[in-house]
C-alpha cells in the first residue's frame, strides 16, 4: 500500500486541475468496479453494485490538493500570485512550487521591514512572488493562469508517513482498498473522487446532486492535536485509530450515520477516536445539504501539520479506516 500512497500523493493535481489524480485512480478503480463514469466537473464514481436490498450510499474523497496561480508576469521575469485554497502565509518563505509542465520555482518576497525578514509580522499577498529563474518574459517557461503545488516529496519514516497531500490523496487510497477488499455489499456504493475540494467543496456538491445518494460519508484527513503544547484542543491523536465525526465547522454528522460507525468499529474490534473540529470542514458538508436533505458523516485520518508541505501521518490509521469502511459497507446500516 505505501506504493500506492506514495505513487498518489507524488501526483500533480491542485484544485480545478485533478487529472492526471483522476488517470492515475481511473487505471486502479476500473478492474474493481461495475461501473466508472466521470461528470462535467470532473468527479470520477467507480459504482459496486449491491443485492437491492441495502442503501445508496455516496462515499467521497477529494482529489485536489492545496496550491498557486499566476497572477500577473512582471518584465524581470518574477511571477506574482493568488492562492487555490488555504494557504498559510507562514509556510511560504523559501518553499519550492511546481507547475503542470514541470518548472520549480522559488517563493520569496519583496524587499521587507525589519520584522518581516525575521518572520515576526507576514507581507501583503501582493508582496510575495515565485521565482523560477527567468532572466525576463521571453525565457519564462510559465504564466498567467499556471497552477503550481507545493513541492513535498514523500518520506517513509516506517510506521509514520510524510508528504504534501495527505489531504487528501490518503482518503483516495482508503476508497480505493475498500473498494479492492469489499467482497459483498447490500448497498450500491457509490465511490466518489471529488474535485475543488479545497476551493469550498464545489464538485462534491455537483457530484451528490446527480448520484442522489441516501446517507454521504467523506474520508479526508483531520488535524490532530498531539503535538507539544498546541493552541487548539483537539482530541485526535496519530495512531489511535481513525476518527468518526462528531461535528466540524460545516456540518454535524447524522446520529445515526455515526452511531452505526461506532457499532461497526467496536464489533470488529477496531480502534477509533470521535472527532470534533473546531474549523474546517469536509466533502460531507456538500453532501449532506443537497437535494432534500441526505443523512452524512466522515471517517478522519488524524493528520499532523495539515496544508503544510510536510504532512504527517501513522499507516495504522489509514489501515484501520479501511477495515472500518469495508466492515460498515458489508453490513446493513440503517
Ligand atoms: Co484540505
Ligand atoms: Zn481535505
Amino acid at each position: 500500500m505505501k506504493s500506492l500512497i506514495q505513487q498518489l500523493v507524488e501526483t500533480y493535481g491542485p484544485s480545478g486541475f485533478e487529472d492526471q489524480v483522476r488517470d492515475v485512480i481511473r487505471g486502479h478503480v476500473e478492474p474493481l468496479a461495475h461501473e466508472v463514469q466521470v461528470d462535467a466537473m470532473g468527479n470520477l464514481f467507480a459504482l459496486k453494485r449491491g443485492d437491492g436490498s441495502g442503501q445508496r450510499i455516496m462515499v467521497a474523497a477529494h482529489m485536489d490538493e492545496i496550491g498557486v496561480i499566476v497572477t500577473q508576469v512582471e518584465d524581470e521575469g518574477f511571477l506574482r500570485f493568488s492562492t487555490l485554497g488555504a494557504v498559510a502565509p507562514k509556510a511560504l518563505m523559501g518553499t519550492r512550487v511546481r507547475f503542470a509542465n514541470g518548472t520549480v520555482g522559488v517563493i520569496s518576497h519583496d524587499g521587507g521591514s525589519k520584522e518581516e525578514i525575521m518572520g515576526k509580522t507576514l507581507p501583503d499577498w501582493g508582496r510575495w512572488f515565485i521565482d523560477v529563474g527567468a532572466t525576463g518574459r521571453e525565457d519564462l517557461p510559465v504564466g498567467v493562469g499556471d497552477v503550481a503545488v507545493f513541492e513535498h516529496p514523500f518520506h517513509d519514516l516506517g510506521r509514520r508517513l510524510v508528504a504534501g497531500s495527505f489531504d487528501d490523496r490518503i482518503g483516495c487510497v482508503v476508497l480505493i482498498e475498500t473498494l479492492r477488499h469489499l467482497q459483498s455489499t447490500p448497498h450500491d456504493v457509490i465511490f466518489t473522487f471529488t474535485v475543488q475540494e479545497e476551493v469550498g467543496v464545489r464538485g462534491a456538491r455537483v457530484a451528490a446532486f446527480g448520484m442522489e445518494p441516501d446517507i454521504g460519508l467523506a474520508v479526508d484527513v483531520a488535524p490532530a492535536g498531539d503535538i507539544p503544547h498546541p493552541t487548539q484542543s483537539i482530541a485526535l491523536k496519530l495512531g489511535a485509530g481513525p476518527g468518526i465525526k462528531v461535528a466540524d465547522a460545516g456540518m454535524i454528522s447524522h446520529p445515526q450515520v455515526r452511531e452505526a460507525l461506532e457499532r461497526t468499529a467496536q464489533a470488529h474490534h477496531i480502534p477509533y477516536q470521535l472527532e470534533v473540529l473546531p474549523f474546517g470542514s469536509t466533502d460531507a458538508k456538500a453532501m449532506q445539504a443537497t437535494r432534500a436533505g441526505v443523512m452524512a458523516g466522515a471517517i478522519s485520518i488524524p493528520t499532523r501539520y495539515t496544508h503544510l508541505p510536510s504532512e504527517m501521518i501513522d499507516l495504522h490509521d489509514v489501515e484501520h479506516a479501511i477495515q472500518l469502511l469495508t466492515a460498515y459497507l458489508s453490513a446493513p446500516v440503517l
